[in-house]
């Protein structure tokens, strides 16, 4: 009978956890090769964390590695949520569960709290409040910044510090910061002293494993610091990065913490795919070298809600080559977004058995799990828009717009993600008139008067270069040849997820209409009121005013009941749809867009109960008259 991993490296009790002091690893004195898999707990649905795990451990790794999102861990400054803090997103996070489910299924645990951590995630897990103080310096020493950052890791660390190996836990190393060297400019070293800074508060806080940094060596020796193991992120040319990253600290073991499974995509962009060849290749050339490696994805999952990450396209310095990622975070990975085996995945399986020399008792193959379609939902009800507006009892009277940060609520706080509403009322607009916006919106503009869409409704990507998209600085909008008194102008705009890397700090992420005046032929128009609208899911679940539909063209609310006798995980079909968001049962499960690459979005059952669920579908434009299933996630190609 082969041990278990954990029998393997704890016979004889626990002296040492991971060590780099020599050429190769040790882990409590034995050598090892750290063969990891990335899988965020936060892009899987908790009662699937073990099954995913198991299947990391099934294909011979010995490790998982997770990322920690600050964002929703504290979504308002000092309130705290690990599992129990009642924010939506409550179920997915704790942290601690999933680091013991870890060690249930024998399994070690790297640890990547950032707190930036870039991973294609709102931005890049910060959260948005911090952008209230226009004067702190994110991802430096700033003392404000540093003062944020040590209250938020004092309680995540109370959490990681008793997972630690050597106090009998599953967790092996911790990494500081995330690819910091990136942030050298030309003529300025990078603040080392922030990356010193986050190594005292590990330390304080209890943290005695192995620490690490990580970067791409051929970007440079940057991110690093003397006495902090440094770590390789990279999809190709290992021989090149891994002989780079052996020049940096030879006398050390070499690790790839991100070998780059295949790639995630952006809205209206074709679908990335990465060939099994080309990444078992890769992969094998690592395991030679040697290193140890961590996929970057193993499992890439979903990016629930609303809280997908984008890039900056190019050498834009604000947010005209803003380009944001899809919900779907499959990212080609040896396990796809449902779960379900890849020829990579065997692939993976079959290169760590050869080159793996420990041997140790590894889980049959779990089974899939189930997917299937459901019978078509019809669509029942309808909330238009200015009914939407008449559940929201708040809002704020403001002579000038405001980004969604720096509107006076939650604790004074402002607003995190979601749609903003500006309102004026009151208005005389003659026939022929122009609105114009100067700068850009952030992200996008639907015009509506008296509750009637005005401007145009999204058919092409060509559409995305004009009106009522980032991508124009100072637009304008004619609108019709008839009188309109007394009218009612709502400007709604979509905060479609905020940058998570590059040029983090370079420009102001705020989110909503705030970079120049709105005004109506060459006239401000000043004297808003604002609505903020997250569809947060208590204020979803408790909507008044349904009724039958109507399936006009502009921004609604469209519900159906889907009956569910025995449940299974599932993909709605939103290829009839044009664009907006679905929420299931009050929750946000998923972004989508007609114009791909992503045409479909995974439910897993664990969102559903029997009997009646609530589907809601906010459409930006043009909505269908049902909705429908379907068994694997569908991808568009895009010109
Ligand atoms: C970098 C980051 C990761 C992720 C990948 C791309 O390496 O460190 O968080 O963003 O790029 O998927």
């Amino acid at each position: 009978m082969l041990p278990t991993l954990y029998e393997y490296y704890t016979s004889g009790g626990i002296k040492t956890g991971l060590s780099a002091n020599g050429l190769c690893f040790t882990l409590n004195e034995k050598i090892i090769t750290i063969y990891s898999g990335a899988m965020h707990y936060f892009r899987v649905h908790p009662d699937y964390w073990r099954d995913r795990l198991r299947k990391i451990r099934a294909a011979g790794l010995n490790t998982v590695e997770t990322y920690v999102p600050w964002n929703l861990h504290e979504p308002i400054p000092g309130v705290y949520d690990f599992g129990n803090g009642d924010s939506d997103f409550e179920q997915f996070l704790d942290i601690e569960k999933f680091i013991k489910i870890a060690q249930d299924e024998d399994l070690f645990v790297i640890v990547r709290p950032g707190p930036y951590i870039c991973a294609e995630w709102e931005f890049g897990g910060l959260p948005s409040w911090l952008l209230r103080n226009q004067k702190m310096n994110i991802r430096t020493s700033d003392e404000a910044f540093m003062n944020y950052v040590s209250a938020y890791f004092s309680k995540l660390f109370e959490i990681l510090s008793k997972l630690q190996f050597t106090k009998g836990g599953s967790i092996i190393a911790f990494q500081i910061e995330n690819e910091y060297g990136n942030t050298k400019k030309k003529d300025k070293p990078i603040d080392t002293d922030y990356l010193i800074q986050l190594k005292n508060i590990f330390t304080k806080n209890g943290l005695v494993e192995l620490f690490f940094t990580s970067d791409t060596p051929s970007n440079g020796n940057f991110g690093s610091l003397p006495d902090v193991l440094n770590t390789a992120n990279f999809q190709s040319d290992p021989e090149k990065e891994l002989s780079l990253l052996q020049s940096y600290q030879p006398e050390k073991p070499l690790m790839v913490m991100e070998y780059w499974t295949g790639w995630f995509d952006h809205w209206a962009e074709q679908h990335h795919k990465r060939c099994n060849k080309e990444f078992s290749d890769v992969l094998e050339r690592i395991l030679k070298f040697p290193a140890s490696v961590n996929m970057y994805m193993f499992h890439g999952g979903t990016n629930w809600g609303l809280l997908n990450g984008a890039n900056i396209e190019g050498s834009s310095v604000d947010n005209g080559g803003y380009q944001p990622d899809t919900s779907s975070y499959d990212y080609d990975a040896p396990l796809n977004e449902a779960g379900d085996y890849t020829e990579k995945y065997f692939s993976v399986q079959r290169l760590i058995k050869h080159y793996n020399p420990v041997l140790t008792a590894l889980p049959v193959l779990p089974e899939l799990i189930e997917r299937d379609t459901y019978n078509e939902v019809e669509i029942t009800e309808e909330l238009v828009f200015d009914d939407i507006l008449k559940n929201e009892d708040f809002y704020i009277e403001s002579q000038e717009l405001l980004p969604m940060e720096l509107l006076p609520i939650t604790y004074d706080m402002g607003q995190s993600y979601g749609y903003i509403v500006y309102r004026r009322r009151n208005l005389n607009i003659p026939a022929n008139s122009v609105l114009n916006i100067r700068g850009r919106v952030c992200d996008t503009v639907i015009v509506l008067i008296n509750g009637k869409v005005v401007s145009k409704a999204l058919e092409t990507p060509e559409d995305l270069e004009g009106f009522g998209y980032w991508k124009v600085k100072d637009s304008s909008l004619e609108m019709s040849n008839e009188d309109c008194e007394n009218a009612t102008l709502d400007l709604v705009v979509e905060n479609w997820g905020r940058v998570n890397y590059g040029k983090l700090d370079q420009f102001l992420q705020y989110k909503g209409i705030w970079q120049g005046h709105v005004s109506l032929n060459d006239r401000f128009l000043l004297d808003w009121e604002i609505l903020p609208l997250d569809f947060k899911k208590s204020w979803t679940n408790s909507l008044t005013g349904w009724q039958l539909p109507r399936f006009h063209l502009g921004p609604a609310l469209y519900k159906g009941t889907l009956k569910v006798f025995k449940r299974k995980d599932t993909y709605i079909d939103m290829r009839g749809w044009t664009k907006g968001i679905v929420i299931v049962n009050g929750f946000i499960l998923s972004r989508y867009l007609k114009l791909g690459p992503q045409q479909a979005v995974y439910l897993p059952a664990a969102f559903l109960k029997e009997g009646d669920n609530e589907i809601v579908i906010f459409e930006h434009f043009a909505p269908d008259n049902h909705i429908s299933f379907v068994k694997d996630q569908i991808y568009s190609s895009v010109a």
